[in-house]
């Protein structure tokens, strides 16, 4: 018994032909002395037909359960009228069964394989096999290498080559923590894994390979979310002798190219581009949702000599004033209110002022401190109407833009205001070269100290902060899909930088000094991005996390179920490798 055909691909050309199909049984039904079995595999499902006649054969199918596996041969035809099922591919179509060969057992299942039964994630990642049988799963790793299938012959058919970079390496300067590897012939020293291929991608363009990518496995060692894994997959490419322009416009064709084939969508191309001054101003976020509206404005000028005590005291200590329009928010009751202050509360912000807008005009607390022009003001820049619900936050910067941002998110996702139909693209462009760390009282890079500054013959210590990187990110949906830069490539930008930043000669020479010596031998112009391609695949197959498009996930408390990793290792492998457990830490 050989299979002839995948469960999932008999249609109504098949009808009268003897074929063999193999699978898992789905389900049984037993119907007034027939058996229905929907027997499935990787490509869908088939109804098969046990008939009381072959008494052997019948037998032996009343003793089939679930996920036994099994061969059968028989002959396709058209389902009874009355009986068929428009909402499956076969539908139209059953196989009655002649041969049957079971080819193996198993025992009860921990949880039911279908797309609709709610199981614990700790559970369906131990059951993991079980788990990746759904249909859903199958149809997102088909879809998973079909995205990867696309983007290979692309990338092939533009003239880059793949080329693998080291797992075992130096850390980069990515930002996230690393995982370390203890070196068995070098005891106390250490691999980390690498967090993305940047600086081998780099040395690739100075080793003159033109044109460069790679589906990279990436690794950081940093707190999940559902758009984040320990490890997870970037599509990685590099270019020389290119300007921002080019690398935009090989990923936008990419991704033009994925949407047609995977889904038959024509996405238009150039991308929309918005400043990252605008982003944040506008939404509150370096990755804007654009599919709902419901902008950001700033009143830090308008209102700067209201009445409002609150307000004009945080613009004297040089914070900001700015507000968003809720439509239909003006019927909110005052503990939805409380709740909306308690939510930009965790973003630090300490009170939310509002104003209902209704027919007889604004009403609230706070509205006696404005004069009749600045509420006329705030009602025009937010194209307020009657019904709505003005909020305002007032404070430092960081803490208005993310409070603002993070709740206008909320209210689209609560109302029901975004288009799940929508694919909006963007680029963030004209990032600040860097930013302040707060905490440590310095300058650090936005990206990674080797991004090139837009204009670097005015770059100076002290103007340093206003200075536009050469970066770029591409969003998707509210989600950064992917980010990318024009790198340095003259020893004296790269000098002039790194003194900026304060990171002295030697520390650059220990840190990244391999790279530092190859761009000094003739780098040429080289710039490139990665694409997160977990978070492309979830985009895609319309899943909200990334772990369902990755096969062995790690748990939010970052261990593994199926194989029990991590775990701890014998005293003779840490003897060989010279390492000591200081801390035990307790089990939970
Ligand atoms: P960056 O750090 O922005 O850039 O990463 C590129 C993209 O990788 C995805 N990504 C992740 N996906 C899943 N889990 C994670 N923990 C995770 N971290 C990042 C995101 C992100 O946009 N070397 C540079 C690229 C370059 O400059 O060419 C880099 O790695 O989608
Ligand atoms: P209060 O005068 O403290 O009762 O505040 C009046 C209104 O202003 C309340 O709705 C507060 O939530 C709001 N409020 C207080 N501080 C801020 C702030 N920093 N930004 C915006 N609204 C605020």
């Amino acid at each position: 018994m050989k299979r002839s055909s995948y469960c999932g691909d008999v249609r109504e050309n098949c009808i009268c032909k003897e074929i063999v199909v193999c699978g898992w049984v789905h389900s049984r039904r037993d119907h007034g002395g027939v058996i229905f079995i929907d027997l499935r595999d990787r490509e869908g499902i088939l109804q098969i037909v046990f008939q009381p006649e072959n008494k052997e054969i019948f037998k032996i199918a009343e003793n089939l359960r679930s996920e036994y596996v099994i061969a059968v041969k028989g002959l396709v035809r058209s389902r009874p009228e009355g009986t068929i099922n428009p909402n499956m591919l076969t539908g139209t179509v059953e196989l009655v069964v002649a041969e049957l060969k079971v080819l193996n057992t198993s025992p009860g299942l921990p949880f039911e394989i279908s797309d609709y039964v709610e199981t614990s994630e700790e559970l369906r990642l131990r059951y993991r096999y079980l788990d990746l049988r759904r249909p859903n799963f199958q149809k997102n790793f088909i879809m998973r290498h079909k995205i990867s299938r696309e983007i290979r012959n692309f990338l092939n058919e533009e003239g880059f080559l793949e080329i693998e970079t080291p797992f075992l390496t130096k850390s980069t300067p990515e930002g996230a923590r690393d995982f370390l590897v203890p070196s068995r012939l070098h005891h106390g020293s250490f691999f980390a894994l690498p967090q993305s291929p940047q600086l081998f991608k780099q040395i690739l363009m100075v080793a003159g390979f033109d044109k460069y990518y790679q589906v990279a496995r990436c690794f950081r060692d940093e707190d999940l979310r559902a758009d984040r894994q320990l490890e997870f997959t970037q599509v990685d490419i590099e270019m020389s002798f290119i300007e921002e322009e080019d690398v935009m416009d090989v990923v936008e064709r990419m991704l033009a190219r994925v949407f047609k084939a995977v889904l038959d969508i024509n996405i238009k191309t150039p991308f929309e581009r918005i400043s990252y001054e605008n982003t944040m101003l506008k939404y509150g976020s370096d990755k804007p949702d654009t599919r709902f509206e419901m902008e950001i404005k700033d009143f830090s000028q308008e209102l700067k000599n209201s009445g409002f005590g609150v307000f004009s005291s945080v613009l004297s200590k040089g914070g900001i004033i700015r507000g968003l329009c809720i439509p239909k928010g003006a019927s909110f009751t005052r503990s939805e209110i409380d709740g909306l202050t308690k939510f930009v509360g965790e973003y630090g912000a300490k009170g939310l002022a509002w104003i209902k807008i209704t027919d007889t005009g604004a009403e609230s607390n706070i509205v006696k401190y404005f004069k009749e022009e600045e509420i006329e003001i705030i009602l025009s820049k937010l194209n307020a109407k009657s019904g709505d619900l003005v909020v305002f936050l007032a404070d430092e910067e960081k803490i208005v833009v993310q409070g603002l941002g993070a709740l206008r998110l909320k209210i689209g996702k609560d109302f029901g205001l975004i288009d799940k139909n929508k694919f909006n693209f963007l680029w963030v462009v004209d990032f600040p070269l860097m930013e302040w760390n707060k905490e440590e009282q310095r300058w650090q890079a936005l990206h990674h100290p080797f991004t090139s500054p837009q204009d670097e013959k005015i770059l100076t210590k002290e103007n340093a902060y206003t200075a536009k990187a050469k970066a770029y990110d591409v969003v998707l949906n509210g989600i950064e899909l992917g980010g990318g830069s024009i790198r340095i490539h003259s020893s004296d930008v790269q000098k002039k930088i790194f003194d900026i930043l304060n990171i002295s000669d030697e520390s650059a020479k220990e840190k990244f000094g391999f790279l530092l010596d190859a761009l000094s031998y003739g780098a040429p112009p080289h710039g490139g991005i990665a694409l997160g391609f977990d978070r492309l695949c979830a985009l895609l197959a319309g899943e909200d996390s990334i772990r369902e498009v990755i096969a062995f996930p790690k748990t939010q408390k970052t261990v593994d179920p199926l194989s029990n990793a991590p775990a701890p290792v014998s005293d003779k492998q840490l003897k060989e490798l010279g390492v000591r457990i200081a801390i035990k830490q307790a089990k939970d």
